[in-house]
């Protein structure tokens, strides 16, 4: 085959490849496809007005189909970004402005904390409260909710409590809940079995037969510190567990760690570089695929109680290592930028519960960002409550998020529910 009839057959067709926008995304406007007479088309089917180019050397087919290939992971990434660019550029609705409560679950009460922490995965939703007032104060609980397919409402599914066996005075969970499948992780950072208030996180699977969270076990840090509040929060992704300690004194008081787990075996602990007295590290964690994501909400970088995020990545042996520092769009003092976090696939989205829009003290805000293919961090428009954040809401107080963002859930523990102070409530996105 001569010089002349490649460029005369393939320039419009590598031109149209080029060109070519999917839409929606998802398919493409080209196929490959075999002819009634045996031979590889290129085009439309179904459309006569589109140009078909007959090809039939092997190498020329096989070069066609790698081009497509590539053409078909640019479209699939091209589609992805976008869905993400929209959402980041403030495509987000606010849903719904009502406790779930409203839906079948616990009676909002005073002082609840109902939205302390949250966690999404599939149908299910989790979220935690400081207290439920049963057992006395600070005796949490973990509501979970499924999602009916049909009428996309989350119904009330069951309420976890600490395991009565524990005999500890108080050990609550709620301050942190992470879902993944069966497996259910809650935080108990009262936890006081080897000292005071060392924290434990407690381990739950849902049983198939019964549909029920059974308790399994408790995990605590491999050295368990005097109030170190291990478990003040929790996330699981694949196999793995981390765990916040923002208490712990490791770069002086109240400086913070976070632990990784494989499994319920003790992997990695992280503290950052230039961690200091008083950062709180790991009063939030979340993970991805390659990321680690670890809040210091007491950090004062850009004046008291700022915060910031540390973003660790994993390297060639898994472990995890610093990547970048984040920091609030608009910092201020005292935002607590990093109170929460949750990764929705490369979207990392970051509480500041604290923060005051508009002058609206600690209304809160969550902020967004996305993580390229190169590891450079974005940010994106905010998240914020009812008509831009009501005073003293602590909207941002816990943050989750489905694949892809489609779905995010914004808990604001300090929200007044029916003249209820401080009931707590979560706010949905879409
Ligand atoms: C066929 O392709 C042409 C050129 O791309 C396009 O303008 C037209 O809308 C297509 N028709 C159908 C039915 O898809
Ligand atoms: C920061 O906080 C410390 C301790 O609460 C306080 O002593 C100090 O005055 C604060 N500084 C500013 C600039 O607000
Ligand atoms: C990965 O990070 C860990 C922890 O910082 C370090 O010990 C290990 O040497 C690193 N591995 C590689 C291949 O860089
Ligand atoms: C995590 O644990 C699994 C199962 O024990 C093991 O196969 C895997 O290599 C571990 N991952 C790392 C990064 O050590």
């Amino acid at each position: 085959m001569g010089c002349g009839w490649w460029e005369w057959r393939w320039a419009p067709l590598l031109l149209a490849l080029m060109l070519a926008k999917p839409v929606q995304g998802e398919s493409l406007p080209f196929q490959l496809y075999v002819d009634p007479a045996g031979h590889l088309q290129v085009g439309m089917p179904n459309n006569a007005t589109t140009r078909h180019v007959m090809v039939q050397e092997r190498d020329v087919v096989q070069e066609l189909k790698d081009l497509q290939w590539q053409f078909q992971q640019l479209a699939r990434r091209r589609a992805t970004n976008d869905r993400l660019a929209r959402r980041l550029n403030g495509g987000w609705i606010l849903t719904s402005l009502e406790q779930v409560g409203t839906q079948g679950a616990p009676t909002p009460r005073a002082q609840y904390r109902f939205g302390i922490s949250a966690d999404m995965d599939g149908a299910t939703l989790a979220v935690g409260s400081l207290a439920d007032n049963d057992l006395g104060l600070e005796d949490g609980s973990i509501t979970v909710y499924r999602r009916d397919p049909v009428t996309r409402q989350y119904n009330l599914h069951s309420t976890i409590e600490a395991p009565h066996f524990i005999p500890s005075l108080p050990s609550p969970v709620g301050v942190a809940v992470a879902v993944e499948g069966p497996r259910l992780a809650a935080g108990a950072w009262s936890h006081d079995f080897v000292t005071a208030n060392e924290g434990a996180v407690y381990m739950f699977h849902l049983e198939e037969a019964t549909d029920e969270y059974m308790y399994e076990q408790t995990i605590m840090a491999p050295v368990p510190q005097l109030g170190g509040r291990f478990g003040v929060d929790v996330d699981l992704h694949r196999n793995w567990l981390a765990v916040g300690a923002h208490s712990a004194d490791e770069a002086g008081v109240a400086s913070g760690a976070a632990y990784v787990f494989n499994g319920t075996t003790f992997f990695q602990k992280l503290t950052p570089a230039n961690a200091q007295a008083g950062d709180q590290f790991g009063i939030a964690v979340a993970l991805t695929d390659d990321y680690l994501a670890v809040g210091a909400f007491g950090r004062d970088d850009h004046g008291n109680n700022s915060g910031i995020v540390y973003l660790f990545r994993t390297n060639a042996t898994g472990h995890f290592e610093e990547h970048a520092q984040l920091y609030s769009p608009f910092p201020m003092v005292n935002e607590q930028f990093g109170i929460s976090l949750a990764f929705a696939d490369n979207v990392l989205l970051v509480g500041a519960y604290s923060t005051a829009p508009k002058g609206a003290i600690k209304a809160g805000a969550v902020y967004t960002f996305f993580i390229d293919e190169m590891g450079l961090v974005h940010p994106g428009a905010p998240l914020r409550g009812p008509g831009g954040g009501i005073a003293n809401d602590l909207f941002g107080s816990a943050v989750a998020a489905t694949p892809f963002a489609s779905t995010v859930v914004v808990g604001a523990m300090d929200h007044t529910v029916q003249l209820r102070d401080d009931a707590g409530g979560i706010f949905f996105f879409e």
